[in-house]
Formats: structure tokens, sequence, C-alpha cells
């Protein structure tokens, strides 16, 4: 299983994400651990003792570097060694970021060789089952302008908008999951042929908490969770990455 967490901005103190980046440290033998964290914590982070924790970042700038000021460019990640970085993720989304820049931040992070995590999902779910092709839109937006080997170099995170930062009493359920993984890699399967859909791996997002982590891993064909609020605390995160290990 591959576990992102989410920092958000809920981490602020250098003292807070020192206490999870060791932590997570630990957690290494259970998962892949990788930690989306904001931008100057990255920096702090690297510079460390070599881990088997992964360095991934919330977000990227288009920018190709220069007179730009306060962008955060992908050369720069690279730089620091980051493997994963969100992009589309719906809290920007709802800031404006449309399909086009999401896809020029996807080029300009496989440029770079470091994994984008694609976040997809609808705001609402509705009768006419209209959220599929919400779904199928935004992968298209991406992978109909990606080269075959860009494509495999992908990884999707399915974030229902509805299920984030909630409970795990109010996410989705394993059997909504598991349509929802099984159309996901149907539209894959459109860019990708033969079997070689099934190694774009496929994450789930929103509310995945201790409660409802192992039920949503069994048999649903994620691959892993990209987790927001029960990552910023150490004992939940942790009976989490227990609960799918
Ligand atoms: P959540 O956030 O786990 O707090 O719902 C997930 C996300 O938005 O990535």
């Amino acid at each position: 299983m591959l576990i992102i967490a989410n920092w958000k901005a809920y981490v602020d103190t250098t003292e807070k994400a020192k206490k999870l980046f060791t932590s997570a440290k630990r957690l290494t033998q259970y998962a892949d651990i990788a930690l989306a964290m904001p931008h100057p914590y990255i920096g702090m982070c690297a510079s460390g003792p070599k881990s088997k924790v992964s360095l991934a970042a919330q977000d990227v700038s288009i920018s190709t570097g220069g007179a730009d000021t306060g962008e955060v460019t992908a050369s720069t990640l690279a730089s620091l060694g980051v493997t994963y970085t969100i992009v589309g993720h719906s809290e920007r989304r709802a800031k404006g970021e449309a399909d086009e820049m999401i896809l020029e931040k996807v080029k300009r992070l496989l440029a770079h060789n470091i994994t984008p995590i694609l976040c997809i999902g609808e705001k609402e779910r509705d009768m006419d089952a209209t959220y599929l092709n919400v779904v199928r839109a935004q992968i298209t937006a991406v992978f109909s302008q990606l080269s075959q080997k860009e494509r495999l170099s992908m990884v999707i995170a399915y974030e229902p908008v509805w299920a984030i930062g909630k409970t795990a009493a109010e996410s989705i359920q394993p059997v909504e999951l598991e349509e929802m993984v099984l159309y996901i890699r149907k539209v894959l399967g459109e860019y990708l042929p033969g079997k070689s859909a099934s190694k774009v791996r496929v994450l789930y997002g929103g509310s995945a908490e201790p409660g409802n982590a192992r039920a949503l891993a069994g048999g649903s064909g994620v691959d892993g969770f990209l987790v927001g609020h029960a990552s910023v605390d150490v004992p939940t995160f942790s009976a989490l990455i227990k609960a799918v290990s």
C-alpha cells in the first residue's frame, strides 16, 4: 500500500513537522509512506539523514523559473529529492485551478521525474450518475495529452469532494469505492492498452480514518490512500497505517 499524508496547512510549525516526520520513519515497515508537506518543510526534511519516507509536495508552479516572484518550480522540488507532488486537489480547483493548468503542472513534474498524484472526484453524487462523467472528464483532460510512457508514470487519487474533511461514518462505502475504482480503471484502459492500465496506482482520499481504512482497502482495488486530517496526529496516522497493512 502507498499511503500519502496530505498535511495541507494543518502543520504550521517546524516542531509539528519534525514530530510527524520522525514518527513516519517508524511506520515504513508497514507501508510505503510519502509526506506531502508545505514547501518550507521539504527542505528541512531533505537535509536530514536518508530515510524510507518519500518526500512529496502539495502543489507546484507552472513556472519554469527566472523572474517569477513567489513560485516554486518543479526543478526546485526535484533538487530537494521530492518523489511525488499532488496536482488538481479539489481545494485548489475550488480556487480556480482549471484542467489546462493541471495538465501544465503534470507536464512540468514529469519533465523532472516527479510522480504527479492527480486528484479527481465529483462534488456530489446524483441519481443519474453524471458524477461518472465528471471523473471521466478530469482523467481525459490530462491523459489524452500524455504519451504512453507519461501515462504510466501517473498516480490517481480518487477524492470525492463530498467525503473530504468529514468523518469515517460520512465517508464513501466500500462497495461504492469498489465501483468507482473499476470505473476509473475502465477509463484508464481507454488510454493504456491491455493490462497496462492496472499498473497505474489508484488511491482513495476523503475521510480515510483508522475506523474505515481497512474496510475501504479490502476488496475495493485501491493501491493506497491520500490521507488529510487523519495524517497530522501521530497516534491516528499510525493506527490507520497499521489497519491497512
Ligand atoms: P481528509 O482529506 O482525509 O481530511 O478528508 C483528504 C484530502 O483532501 O486529501
